[in-house]
């Protein structure tokens, strides 16, 4: 038996119902690309909502997170993942779901107690330390060394900024070779945590406020991969029997060696895998240039370059070969990857043809750019025209520049990218070329006026929000939020009286590029960081505003104009929109 049927046997002995994994592509759901945790199907059920099988439920679920794309190519990110949870809805709480993991952990997985220790919440302010746990913990003979009290960082989850959330206790595995230490130290990364067990008994509203949740819930993920690896005494996760066949037929198929080929290697399984499980969805995607499809055709092409790079033959089935591979492994809980076979097939076949008939040529291409002498920089026009004429996904251009130690002008090739689009745009409502132009000076100053009042609603109504969404033409800025109440005529005028302020204060609007991390790092906001690549662009408004961003905006607030806010409405649940204008002063 695997490690999945294994779990789900066990919890089901405990009287938990199995449920079948929801889709990867949420239902109902645009604002999400991907399922990213067991949970968050689940969140209105542990909000309160009666599930059809009852309160205690065991699941595998598909999860998919692209938030780090350019992680993956060590031994253990993965776009793709499997969480294996158990929940109580308002029925068991602490002490079963304690005494139930540490029970499949060593009878059943028969893992000594001397490699467990684990991590309790030691409390704040707001919320009491968990001593319950202690206790239990405790009472299961882990010995008080054992048992860390960690703060609100560790042992607190949350999805996000807002939502069902509470302490959590969280087991980690001794992965030495060596004995494991009587003292568990949480920054020895030979312990490497296998469980997370929350405690879903409060709620986070939009603005912070922590309440009592009717029902106490427990939510618990274990990645399939990681304890897999741990497990099976490897800590790379692409030599467990989860991935290691796929790696062997890769060796085979480029006759190259693993050993010096990881990162290709590794992100030609990982990514082929998300694509098998994003295109076997029953959503039935096609790779485009947007959101989810945009996603679909960067892992793709991604996978494409890279298998070219270690020399396997673009003409040869190698990733049907794989693809098949992998429903094979996955069909058991997935079924719909079977079901939708012929469509991943497709996408795969067409997708490739289109690309693979350009890349060649668009290498080249790349090639000669950096060749030109004294190129420390590929620039904005250049991105565009491998991106528009050979299908090079920014990202990817981003990705082969950095490999030579080149820079990438994201800004610019993106803000040929947005003249391209308004270009077409304009092309087919027949608008007149002049028009555009001074339309797009509108255009920018709304970009400009969006940062501004995000920077207003974060200081003046909540420190939490962000940009929600977001729409600009010429005549109007439409701002989406995260708040949980209709502005009051009173947080209209200051947001607007704040706003105007920054304007009239004259402030230079600049911009820089830096990588990624370091923005982050910075502090930087950003709508879709993943869909950005190793460097990006940030614009600052002074202490104002600082934001990750293609741009372009005005060189200074002064251009603006008079802000004013025209609507103000809801969205949809917990959202707010607001809808505003500039004036001429
Ligand atoms: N929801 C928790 C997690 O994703 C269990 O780690």
């Amino acid at each position: 038996m695997n490690i999945k049927d294994l779990y789900i046997e066990f919890f089901k002995s405990k009287g938990h119902a199995f449920i079948k994994s929801a889709p990867i592509i949420p239902e109902n759901d645009p604002s999400c690309l991907f399922n990213t945790a067991g949970m968050q199907p689940l969140i209105p059920y542990l909000m309160g909502e009666k599930h059809p099988e009852g309160t205690r439920l065991v699941d595998v679920q598909k999860c998919l997170r692209c938030t780090d794309l350019d992680a993956i190519g060590d031994n253990t990110h993965h776009t793709f993942f499997e969480m294996l949870g158990n929940w109580s809805l308002g029925d068991y709480f602490k002490k079963e779901s304690i005494a139930w993991s540490f029970e499949f952990l060593t009878t059943v997985l028969k893992i000594p107690v001397s490699r467990l220790a684990v991590t309790v919440f030691e409390g704040n302010a707001d919320i009491p330390a968990d001593t319950e746990s202690i206790e239990l913990w405790k009472q299961m003979g882990i010995k008080e060394e054992r048992i860390a009290r960690l703060g609100v960082e560790d042992n607190f989850w949350i999805a996000g900024d807002s939502g069902p959330c509470g302490p959590d206790t969280e087991i980690f595995y001794w992965t030495g070779l060596e004995e494991a230490p009587e003292l568990y130290d949480p920054k020895d990364e030979r312990w490497v945590e296998i469980w997370n067990n929350v405690f879903m008994q409060y709620h986070k509203a939009s603005d912070g406020m922590i309440t009592e949740l009717a029902q106490k819930n427990v939510d618990t993920g274990m990645g399939v991969e990681r304890i897999t690896a741990v497990l099976e005494g490897t800590s790379d996760n692409y030599q467990t029997s989860l991935l290691k066949d796929i790696i062997e037929y890769i060796e085979k198929v480029s006759s190259k060696k693993y050993e010096e080929n990881q990162t290709s290697m590794r992100i030609i399984a990982d990514h082929l895998r998300a694509i098998v499980m994003i295109s076997g969805d029953d959503a039935i995607l096609w790779p485009s240039n947007t959101d989810r499809g945009y996603i679909l055709r960067r892992l793709i092409r991604r996978m494409i370059r890279h298998a070219k790079k270690i020399g396997i033959d673009l003409n040869s089935d190698f990733d049907l070969e794989i693809a098949r591979n992998y429903i094979n492994k996955y069909k058991k809980y997935y079924p719909e990857l079977e079901r939708n076979e012929k469509h991943i097939m497709e996408v795969l076949a067409t997708e490739k043809k289109k690309f693979g008939r350009t890349l060649d040529k668009g290498l080249r291409e790349f090639d000669k750019l950096i060749q030109k002498e004294g190129c420390t920089k590929i620039d904005g026009v250049e991105a565009f025209h491998l991106y528009d004429t050979y299908g090079f996904p920014i990202e990817l251009t981003v990705e082969l520049a950095s490999e030579k130690n080149i820079a990438v002008d994201v800004a610019g090739f993106e803000e040929k990218f947005k003249e391209h689009q308004e270009k077409s745009r304009a092309g087919s409502t027949g608008k007149f070329k002049g028009g555009l132009a001074s339309d797009s000076d509108m255009n920018i100053k709304y970009h400009t006026a969006t940062h501004l009042l995000n920077a207003a609603i974060k200081k003046l109504i909540n420190p939490d929000s962000y940009q929600k969404g977001s729409n600009i033409t010429d005549e109007r800025m439409r701002f989406d939020f995260p708040c949980d109440h209709k502005l009051t005529d009173e947080e209209k005028s200051m947001l607007e009286n704040q706003v105007n302020e920054w304007i009239q204060a004259s402030i230079p609007v600049e911009h820089f590029d830096v990588k990624k991390e370091e923005a982050v790092k910075m502090g930087a906001e950003a709508q879709f960081i993943e869909r950005y690549g190793d460097v990006v662009t940030v614009y600052k408004i002074d202490d104002v505003s600082l934001e990750i961003c293609g741009g372009p905006h005005v060189e200074n607030t002064k251009e603006l104009g008079h802000f004013k806010i025209k609507k103000e409405e809801s969205s949809s649940a917990g959202v707010r929109r607001i809808k505003a204008i500039l004036e001429e002063q």
